[in-house]
């Protein structure tokens, strides 16, 4: 059992507070990401999980025990950070091995297990090189060996694949994926990677301005953002917002009316003090459809072309800001051309002006 529990931790840096009281419970041998915008706190609540970091109060226990105050090297975690940090005087295999010899793990099965790890990370034939022959796909597979050559019951990610090229990245976290399955440690993962965050993530968990605004499977939280802010941070390209006023609300959902007064339906559920207030609209690029007659209008700024899709940037038109609809590949459009978009009310997403999705559902009185 190696599940993490993590209970009121919280991180201040003098008066300014980076991690506010966070509670997180992450089960054994899941793959938990973390994402958020720079600066929020990803890499803070990464390293006092480590013990890299002391909090300023809460605690955390791993596989049932407290371990707030204990050393990182009995947590039984190990950490892969976004610069390798290898030791360029050792070779690889003397790198990977460092962690077991510092441990004073015998020498016969420091070399079964670090002939182990490189089979399974494919770096046999790279164990007498130094780092600086290395690649930097190479290099992050070595410091990734060395992380999980002790058998950590944790392995703490910031950030693993960011200095590498896509091509490599993709290779990675295919790997990531199948050694996530043969290790069946519990991973807590960093990344800005939208790919990497929906592909490899049991739950993902969004931080905002030092807190996790929420917690879900990657496809729960793409579908349904709890916040402004979750709803910015995953998706790519963004989802488009507008800031809206709420019309008029019924049984089968909220009329909110765009900038230029056009009305737009959605589904979502508001109080009737909510009526004649402030909200923000949020759309999706790949649910802007094409409608002659749809209430979101503007002019083909930037048009961009990725083969199977297409993306139009729109300037100012109905909304304020620019907006940006997903087309089929096929579709040609000119550039200053006019176009005009409807969405469906079940793919809409209503924001409070203090950041909150309403519910979808239908008004309530
Ligand atoms: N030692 C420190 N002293 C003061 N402030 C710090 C310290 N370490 C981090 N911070 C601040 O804490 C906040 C959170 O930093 P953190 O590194 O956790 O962010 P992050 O989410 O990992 O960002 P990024 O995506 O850029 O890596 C930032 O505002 C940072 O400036
Ligand atoms: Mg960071």
């Amino acid at each position: 059992m190696s599940a993490v529990e993590i209970s009121g931790l919280t991180k201040r840096f003098g008066d300014a507070v980076v991690l506010h009281p966070t509670d997180l419970h992450i089960e054994d041998g899941e793959f938990l990401v973390l994402v958020g915008p720079s600066g929020c706190g990803k890499s803070t609540l990464l390293r006092m999980i480590a013990g890299l970091e002391e909090p300023s109060a809460g605690s955390i226990s791993i596989a049932g025990r407290d371990v707030t105050d204990a050393a990182p090297s009995d947590r039984g975690v190990a950490m892969v950070f976004q610069s390798y940090a290898l030791y360029p005087h050792l070779s690889v295999a003397q790198n990977i091995a460092f962690p077991l010899k510092v441990a004073g793990v015998p020498k016969r099965e420091i070399a079964e297990r670090v002939a182990s790890v490189a089979a399974m990370l494919d770096l046999d034939a790279l164990l007498d090189r130094r780092p600086r022959a290395l690649s930097g796909g190479q290099r992050q597979r070595v410091s990734i060996a060395r992380a999980v050559v002790r058998n950590p019951r944790v392995l703490l990610l910031d950030e693993p694949l960011s200095n590498l090229d896509t091509a490599l990245r993709a290779r990675m976290r295919h790997e990531f994926a199948r050694l996530h399955q043969q290790l069946g440690s519990t991973m807590i993962y960093v990344t800005h990677d939208q790919l990497e965050a929906m592909t490899l993530a049991n739950r993902i968990a969004v931080m905002s301005e030092g807190r996790i605004e929420q917690v879900g499977a990657p496809l729960d939280v793409y579908r349904r953002p709890a916040t402004l802010a979750v709803a910015t941070a995953i998706g790519s390209p963004g989802m488009n917002f507008v800031a809206v006023t709420i019309d008029a609300c019924d049984d089968a959902g909220t009329s909110v009316r765009l900038p230029d007064g056009a009305v737009v339906r959605t589904a979502a559920a508001v109080p009737r003090s909510a009526l004649g207030a402030p909200a923000t609209l949020g759309v999706r690029p790949e649910h802007l459809f094409a409608a002659d007659d749809g209430p979101f209008a503007g002019t083909v700024e930037l048009f961009e072309r990725l083969g199977p899709l297409s993306f139009a940037h729109l300037g100012a038109g109905g909304a304020a800001d620019t907006l940006v609809a997903q087309l089929p590949g096929e579709r040609a459009v000119t550039l200053g051309k006019r176009l005009r978009f409807a969405v469906d009310p079940a793919n809409t997403h209503l924001f409070a002006p203090n950041g909150r999705a309403y519910p979808p559902n239908a008004c309530t009185p």
